[in-house]
């Protein structure tokens, strides 16, 4: 909370614009991303999702306007403290982005091994992220040896290895099997109700935003359930709930629950609905 007691926002971007020799990309995208809310950023290929997740994480400054996250302003800050912020945001880069020369364990170890802690602390914090994604047994292979999902597991146990409060996920279910895509999903809700990640996805797929609207982990039956079963925990726009932002040329389209998107019956949103 800030003085004027109002929540902050985990991520918030204001008149960002970002372009390169082409043309501008983004000409004047603002939006926040609440604590433990779940946005989900759509767009076509090139619209630039990527690139507003690198800014979010401070891997790219914008020409102009400010990216803050949790309250510090990283797009303005010099690297050396753009580091500390990073410590608290876990990226699942699209396609995974996993060292190929470098086992399972090594890779989910990285940020770890940065900080120079004993094995002895690290080992057991692989494991336990590894478990999560149910890959424990894939521990000492190497990422060739590993399917495009069991990658993209990797890459979340990666993310999560220092309990961020913030994830990125770029793409994380591009190029997946419907149910391959199901399992990563699962494990996105997973660690947004177990942990309270607040959450920014991007995606080609309205459903993948869907299923993180209408879901939840429930830690007491140790499995998802549909939000409906749960009545009264509705969560509010400030609290964890799920919305939904749309670019289209450099500018934020659409900003709106899941509701709102199927109800506008506007043809440019329905592309995404496949
Ligand atoms: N380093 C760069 N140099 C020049 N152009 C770039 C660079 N990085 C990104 N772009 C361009 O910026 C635009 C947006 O890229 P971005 O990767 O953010 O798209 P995206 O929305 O993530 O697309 P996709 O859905 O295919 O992942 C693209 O046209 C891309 O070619
Ligand atoms: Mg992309």
């Amino acid at each position: 909370m800030n003085l004027s007691g109002a929540v902050e926002p985990a991520i918030s971007l204001e008149d960002v614009h970002i372009g390169f020799e082409e043309g501008d990309v983004l000409r004047g995208v603002s939006f926040e991303v609440y604590p433990r809310e779940t946005l989900i950023l759509l767009g076509e290929t090139g619209t630039g999702k990527t690139l507003t997740l690198k800014m979010a994480a401070g891997l790219l400054k914008p020409a102009a306007g400010r990216v803050r996250v949790l309250g510090e302003p990283i797009s303005e800050m010099p690297e050396k403290e753009i580091l500390d912020v990073r410590r608290k945001i876990g990226f699942v880069f699209q396609e995974g982005a996993l060292f190929d020369s470098m086992t399972v364990a090594e890779n989910v170890a990285y940020r770890l091994q940065e900080d120079h802690l004993p094995d002895e602390v690290i080992e057991p914090r692989v494991r336990e992220a590894l478990r999560f994604v149910e890959l424990e047994d894939a521990i000492d292979r190497l990422p060739s040896e590993l399917s495009g999902g069991m990658r993209r597991r990797v890459s979340i146990a990666r993310a999560l290895i220092d309990r961020p409060p913030i994830v990125l996920y770029d793409s994380p279910t591009a190029g997946l099997d419907p149910v391959t895509s199901q399992t990563i999903i699962t494990l996105i809700l997973s660690l947004r109700d177990l942990y309270g990640v607040t959450s920014l996805l991007a995606t080609h797929r309205l459903q993948d935003g869907f299923a993180l609207a209408n879901f939840r982990f429930n830690p007491e039956v140790g499995r998802v359930v549909p939000l409906a079963a749960n009545p009264g925990e509705e969560r509010s726009e400030n609290g964890g709930g799920t919305r939904f932002l749309v670019y289209r040329e450099g500018k934020v389209y659409f900003e709106g629950d899941q509701h709102q998107i199927l109800k506008s019956g506007d043809p440019y949103l329905n592309r995404f609905l496949i």
